[in-house]
């Protein structure tokens, strides 16, 4: 594999300056055939594209100019082309272009779903799976950190498959990553795969300034959002709704996390964390290290891969038992979710509750079906009834 540039990302500069200066103006339909769309995230969209003249098929990412400044287009071409040569990182063609509306680059078409489509809620994946796209995606970050970058936007709906068994995947998506150290001082809303000391600078509702200090982008941050993404992989859920003490199942994790591990008994952990091995607990706590300088690198998963990491005889009756505090719509974990951003003080079933209630305030009928976009897991729809004390309102809640 070629080296590219130094450890620090200076390099990225430098290829922004000359993309910049050499991205030419064309119009999408000029010269490609947009056969669907594949994908979309909270930036922009991505097309299932042929080149007119030669065939080949791409995933051409397309962000709107009005959404989208052009510094952080630039920044995600260069750093997706300086890393793409990685095999579990999605290629790049090298075309990048503007057209009237939009900003656009061309990627490797990876024909499987992403990681978030396999996991059935509540359930997870195979552990075996799991192990496979662990493997493949710390070894993919391990690159980005070499080369002096963070990723800062691990999660299921980045990581794409070419395969439903995870046997080659690829990760995605560098609309977040930034150099190793650039300094922030706040991030709008959270989402659960944030670690805490990110959390502790974002903006929630009606906050118009964080009182944490600046905060320097480090690869401990990916470690953490890793470690999330594990747990939400091997289980269904979330571990949490975000890293702050207004958060129960957080707190209960940071307060595990504080005792004396030789004194700790069973019940001492917190019930959503029995169903793993005393091993893959020394995992997640070496991942998942509150304090961000304590924090292993992502390539610790890599002495865990020989042992088993779920209970074999309780694992997966924890999840179908609902014990450890699991529900779907009451105060408890969320099952699986395409994660956006949340900016409130809010847990999920409190906004559920509480919209629930506008609905039905601002209808006056006896009977209101509504589909709950919280989860916008479409699989199959459970009707749910909900008394909200004025009218009966039939919840169409994706429960998978
Ligand atoms: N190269 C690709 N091949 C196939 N599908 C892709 C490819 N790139 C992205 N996708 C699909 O499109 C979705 C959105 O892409 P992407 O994550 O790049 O957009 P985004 O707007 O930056 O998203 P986010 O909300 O995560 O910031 C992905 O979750 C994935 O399902
Ligand atoms: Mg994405």
């Amino acid at each position: 594999m070629i080296e590219l540039g130094l450890a620090d990302g200076s390099l990225i500069d430098e290829l922004m300056e000359l993309t910049a200066q050499s991205i030419g103006h064309l119009e999408i339909q000029e010269h490609f055939n947009i056969i669907k769309e594949i994908g979309r995230g909270k930036y922009g969209k991505v097309l299932l594209v042929t080149h007119r003249f030669r065939g080949t098929p791409m995933a051409l990412k397309v962000m709107p100019k009005a959404s989208t400044k052009l510094q952080g287009f630039l920044r995600e071409y260069c750093i997706s082309l300086h890393l793409s040569c990685h095999p579990c990182i999605v290629g790049l063609f090298g075309i990048a272009f503007q057209s009237k509306e939009h900003y656009c680059f061309a990627q490797e078409l990876v024909i499987g779903r992403d990681l978030f489509a396999v996991i059935q809620p509540k359930v997870g994946i195979p552990e075996s799976s799991v192990k496979r796209c662990v493997l493949q995606i710390s070894s993919a970050l391990e690159f980005i950190h070499s080369h002096g970058l963070v990723h800062r936007d691990v999660k299921p709906e980045n990581i794409l498959l070419l395969d439903s068994q995870c046997c080659q995947v690829k990760l995605a998506d560098f609309g977040l990553a930034q150099k190793r150290g650039t300094i922030i001082r706040f991030v709008a809303g959270t989402l659960p795969y944030m670690a805490p000391e990110l959390c502790a600078v974002a903006l929630l509702d009606h906050q118009k300034e964080v009182t944490a200090a600046p905060l320097s982008i480090e690869p401990s941050l990916d470690t953490w959002a890793f470690g999330v993404v594990i747990f939400c992989i091997l289980t269904g859920y979330f571990p949490w709704e975000r890293c702050m003490g207004s958060d129960s199942f957080y707190q209960e994790f940071a307060d595990w996390c504080t005792m004396e591990k030789e004194a700790y008994a069973e019940e001492d952990i917190p019930p959503l964390w029995r169903r793993f091995t005393p091993e893959a607990l020394e995992m997640f706590g070496k991942l998942l290290a509150l304090d961000s300088i304590k924090r292993s690198t992502v390539g610790a998963v890599k002495a865990y891969m020989e042992i088993d990491w779920l209970k074999k005889e309780n694992g997966n009756q924890l999840q179908r038992t609902g014990q450890g505090k699991i529900h779907s719509t009451g105060r408890g974990a969320d099952p699986l979710c395409r994660a956006s951003v949340h900016t409130g003080e809010v847990s999920a079933a409190e906004r559920l509750f509480r919209w629930t209630c506008e609905i039905t305030k601002s209808l006056e009928t006896s009977k209101v079906t509504v589909c709950l976009c919280h989860s916008p897991l479409n699989k199959k729809k459970t009707k749910k009834e909900i008394s909200v004390g004025i009218k009966n309102v039939v919840l169409l809640h994706n429960q998978d």
